[in-house]
């Protein structure tokens, strides 16, 4: 069965391995010739022949002052630069328009002169899957389908829940169960998803999933769907006009299921192709040691393969052992000149409460790019006067337990991380228990002013 048709628009679909290119693709997104994943592609030309840079600057500027509900979404804006969905299949929670924050004592401790955060956790479900669940969604709803359903590790399940129920759809929801968040699996409860988890992990989820869609008539979007991608590439689309159009050096991404660097890279080159910008960011992306098949397939195989792994850390979101979209990434980290690298838990902690520090906060998993920046400080990738901008992921509040653990200073109880994450003392922030009493509470006051 067919769900994408892309005859009526200029936007085809490609193998990104053997480059065929089908007139519309099967129910699991793979190409029918060799197996890889698919992605859009405008033919040469397609995307100049619009419209110049500066009109559609210009364009997408005036929008941000329209009453229309497509021109208020962050996503939808930048529709130009999207493959053709007729408007009223369009599912949208005015997802993008989220704040690019400067991040001073961050900066300070990573050693940047400037230090930049997109927070995509300021989306409608509080993480950066909103961007392209909007696009994706809407395809489901233009080709007819009653049910969507999707592997996660909890953000990709809350959005896809909240897209289904604005759509009228159902959604099936598949999740590792007890390895993702109170908060997000909460989310998808309440957005009224059929909601089972699988005793396994994220791949093991995906695997089921992969078998499901092939039996019934149940549109995935998971990111190796490529109208996932299209969505998500807006999120660059949109940082670069916060910047007027002058790139950073560096842009720095986590890395899971890679569905969101492959997105943000691929923008970044169609932008540069189109001539919005000048020149291209560096793109780097940050994996967790436990969860590294990535960081390893560059190390180890320059590349050249990956090998999958059983994935473990307390950043649940990244906590994947064979990333769908390696292919894609690896590509965009090449084009633009960008690295890898791999970060410990007790620095994802430290980096966590450094950027909740900052009055910002953010998920586990999107505190990677934090550590990662200091890692590609360090090793002399990223030069002190260089402009930096982090991709956080994830709200602050998808995982309070993890916050809270840190700050009583449980986080690493029992774990072998536990003799290592003494540097991390110095954040936390413990609530303290008092009787209702004012003079404890003022000799409180006295001692915290003392130590500030
Ligand atoms: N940060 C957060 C907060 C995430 O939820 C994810 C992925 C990532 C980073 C990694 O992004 O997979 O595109 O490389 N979460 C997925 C999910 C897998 O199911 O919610 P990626």
């Amino acid at each position: 069965m067919s769900i994408i048709q892309n005859t009526e628009t200029t936007a085809k679909l490609r193998c990104i391995s053997c480059g065929d290119q089908p007139d519309s693709a099967g129910r699991d997104f793979r190409c029918t010739a060799c197996g890889d994943l698919l992605e859009f592609f405008f033919p040469e030309g397609a995307l100049s022949a619009l419209a110049d840079p500066p009109t559609l600057k210009a364009l997408w500027l005036e929008r941000r002052t329209s009453r229309d509900v497509l021109d208020q979404s962050g996503v939808w804006r930048f529709r130009e630069l999207l493959p053709h969905i007729s408007t009223e299949h369009a599912i949208t929670l005015r997802e993008g328009n989220t704040p690019l924050y400067e991040m001073p004592r961050c900066a300070h401790s990573a050693g940047v002169g400037r230090l930049l955060a997109k927070h995509q956790g300021m989306n409608p479900t509080a993480s950066f899957k909103d961007t392209g669940m909007t696009f994706a969604a809407s395809s489901a709803h233009q080709d007819g389908f009653r049910w969507v359903a999707c592997a996660s590790t909890g953000n990709t399940s809350a959005s896809m829940a909240a897209y289904a129920a604005r759509g009228n759809m159902h959604s099936l929801v598949l999740i590792p169960d007890g390895k993702i968040s109170w908060g997000k699996l909460s989310q998808s409860l309440d957005y009224g998803a059929l909601t089972c988890q699988l005793r396994t992990d994220f791949d093991g989820c995906v695997r089921i999933l992969n078998e499901l869609v092939r039996q019934k008539p149940v549109y995935l979007l998971n990111s190796v769907n490529p109208s996932r991608i299209e969505g998500q590439k807006t999120a660059a689309v949109e940082l670069m006009e916060q910047l007027a159009w002058e790139p950073p050096d560096h842009i720095i991404v986590p890395g899971g299921n890679m569905g969101n660097s492959s997105a943000i890279g691929k923008a970044l080159l169609e932008m540069y192709d189109l001539k919005l910008i000048p020149r291209l960011p560096k793109l780097s992306i940050i994996q967790a040691s436990g969860a590294n098949p990535f960081y390893r397939s560059v190390r180890e195989f320059g590349g050249k393969k990956i090998e999958a792994m059983i994935a473990d850390t307390l950043a649940t979101a990244i906590r994947i052992g064979n990333p769908a979209s390696w292919k894609k990434a690896l590509r965009v980290m090449q084009a633009t000149g960008g690295e890898v690298a791999e970060v410990s838990e007790v620095e994802i902690a430290i980096a966590k409460a450094e950027i909740g520090a900052d009055g910002i906060g953010c998920e586990p998993a999107s505190a990677v790019t934090l550590a990662g920046l200091k890692k590609l400080r360090r090793r002399g990738f990223v030069k002190s006067g260089e402009s930096v901008v982090l991709i956080l992921t994830g709200h602050l509040l998808k995982d309070p337990d993890f916050t809270i653990k840190f700050h009583r200073g449980d986080l690493f109880a029992g774990t072998k991380e536990e003799n290592h994450s003494s540097p991390a003392k110095y954040l936390q922030r413990a609530p303290i228990v008092l009787d209702a009493d004012l003079k404890a509470v003022i000799a409180e006051l006295a001692a915290a002013e003392k130590n500030s």
